[in-house]
């Protein structure tokens, strides 16, 4: 049985870049109303909208103080209910973000913990525990966060009679919550089925490996290894009963009629992140594999490989992703300029074309490349804390082709009294907007467009089906090649020159094929069998 999410299309949106309707600077849910054609006219199948709940705004959403509310920054349940039947007037599902490994310091529950007494059952609800050293004025273990820093903060630093202290793997404004305590179980509950009688089609679970912590929360005997790019203590992640909550999760989701999506950030190697998808568990977790390399075929081919030897052994298809709002612009990623740019396009018809469902960022489609954001402008709290930032592949959406103002995201920039964006939309936007691109057969909008139509057509007529499996090689000169089971082969020119492509009938190429040769840094899908 298949389901639409099997071979999806799937267009992250991040409201607070993506379309400002009432000029405060940060986008919103009208905006996303107002934008809703031009959602539609990708040609994908649904969206994901990142956190726009209820939050003090510390991780730019992902600290939630209320899970079942808008934040008034992004507007009211009443835009939220709107922008949601607009989407579904265009066909388009809908999955909002769950965030159950931590919440905000302002959540209700954390207030009500922090000013009850240790020991209390207010204070079971997260993690907290005395700490060590004379005064307990040391941390209770030795984990750190994933933004830097020691991962536990003291509950009431001036107290001497309160000596608690509680755990945070990200930043002091994002408690984790304790699992341990069915109260979060049932609490969590109550936030998926809000949104899910409300219409929502699925869920994208925030640090999905999260959770739970290796009990009694010992010190960790090494320093935490990166795992794609993030800090992860062993000790902190993967534990064995989060698998519990996300079988508790599928029949919640099940119980729906249609059955609601539920994917995960898995950010672990393909074989542990399979797990998370057995029959019982989540239906996807991202499958990360390409979205940290650089433009290297043999590296590509062996994470191709790796993930679908994973795979197999749990079955699930792939949901790709090679950008979204913690990682890095392809087109800079792949080199920056016109080379990285092309490549960056050849990404993405690759994505397309590959089994499974795919995961596309805002502004991927438009080719934006990272932004060097200014020293005082960044606003991540990971560079703040740890000296990285995410803010690069976080700058508002350029709509207009105006050389001026905000591009055309926020409407009344310029004006007197008018708000500056969040993150400044740099000079020179105008030629990579919407506008521009839209205009432009071959700009990379344009391809976008044409490749998501070519694989929903691929699709309706059997050539692309669910299911399929992938077999990964690499041929002569850098062309790196994945063959479909059905009989498509996805390819990749990844080495200097131009690469004689495999017998066949071309069905898509990110660059134009001249007698038989595919350009360097391009991508084709070719029916080969
Ligand atoms: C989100 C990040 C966020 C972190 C903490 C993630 O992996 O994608 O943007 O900072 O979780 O919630």
């Amino acid at each position: 049985m298949t389901e639409w999410w099997d071979t999806a299309v799937i267009y992250e949106v991040y409201p607070r870049s993506f379309s400002d309707a009432d000029g405060d600077g940060v986008g919103d849910l009208r905006g996303i109303i107002d934008r809703m054609p031009y959602l539609a006219s990708l040609g994908v199948q649904g969206l994901w909208l990142t956190p726009f709940q209820r939050s003090p705004q510390v991780d730019q959403g992902y600290d939630i103080s209320d899970y079942c509310d808008v934040d008034p920054l992004f507007g009211s349940l009443d835009d939220f209910d709107e922008m949601l039947s607009a989407a579904h007037g265009h066909g388009l599902r809908v999955l909002v973000d769950i965030v159950p490994n931590h919440t905000s310091c302002e959540h209700p529950l954390f207030l009500a913990a922090l000013a009850s007494p240790p020991g209390s059952p207010e204070r079971s609800m997260f993690h907290f525990s005395p700490g060590r050293g004379p005064g307990e004025g040391e941390a209770p273990n030795n984990w750190i966060s994933v933004f830097g820093g020691p991962a536990w903060h003291r509950a009431h630093p001036a107290s001497t009679v309160d000596t608690d202290w509680y755990l945070h793997l990200f930043s002091a404004a994002q408690p984790d919550w304790n699992w341990e305590n069915p109260a979060v179980t049932e609490y969590f509950d109550g936030v998926l089925r809000f949104w899910f009688d409300r219409g929502v089609d699925g869920i994208r679970i925030d640090v999905a490996h999260g959770l739970f912590k290796a009990p009694g929360l010992p010190d960790s005997p090494t320093v935490p290894t990166v795992i794609d790019g993030l800090r992860s203590n062993p000790l902190a992640m993967d534990q064995e009963p989060v698998h519990e909550v996300y079988r508790r999760w599928r029949r919640l989701a099940d119980g729906y009629t249609p059955p609601r999506l539920l994917v995960g950030e898995v950010n672990l190697e393909p074989e542990r992140a399979a797990r998370y998808t057995r029959p019982d568990e989540l239906h996807q977790t991202f499958a990360f594999a390409f979205a940290r390399l650089g433009w290297d075929a043999e590296a590509w081919m062996t994470a191709g490989r790796k993930l679908d030897q994973a795979r197999r052994s749990i079955g699930g298809d792939p949901s790709w992703a090679l950008e979204n709002h913690d990682l890095v612009r392809t087109v800079s990623r792949f080199g920056g300029g016109l080379r990285g740019a092309l490549r960056a396009r050849a990404a993405l018809v690759a994505l397309l074309g590959l089994p499974g469902a795919a995961y596309v960022y805002q502004g991927q489609e438009l080719g934006l490349p990272e932004v060097d954001v200014p020293l005082e402008e960044r606003a991540d709290p990971m560079w703040h804390q740890g000296g990285v930032s995410r803010d690069g592949a976080r700058v508002p959406i350029p709509w207009a082709a105006a050389p001026s103002g905000t591009h055309g995201f926020s409407p009344s920039a310029g004006t007197a009294g008018s708000s500056r964006p969040w993150l400044p939309v740099p000079e020179g936007w105008g030629e990579l907007s919407v506008e521009a691109q839209a205009a432009d057969a071959s700009s990379t909008l344009s391809l976008f467009r044409a490749a998501a139509a070519r694989r929903a057509e691929l699709h309706a007529t059997g050539v692309f089906s669910a299911r399929e499996s992938a077999t990964w090689s690499l041929e002569a000169a850098g062309l790196l090649s994945c063959r479909r089971s059905g009989g498509v082969t996805v390819l990749v020119a990844m080495g200097d020159d131009a690469v004689r492509l495999p017998a066949g009938e071309l069905l898509f190429a990110s660059a134009p094929v001249v007698d038989g040769f595919l350009p360097a840094d391009a991508a084709a899908w070719v029916r080969t069998g």
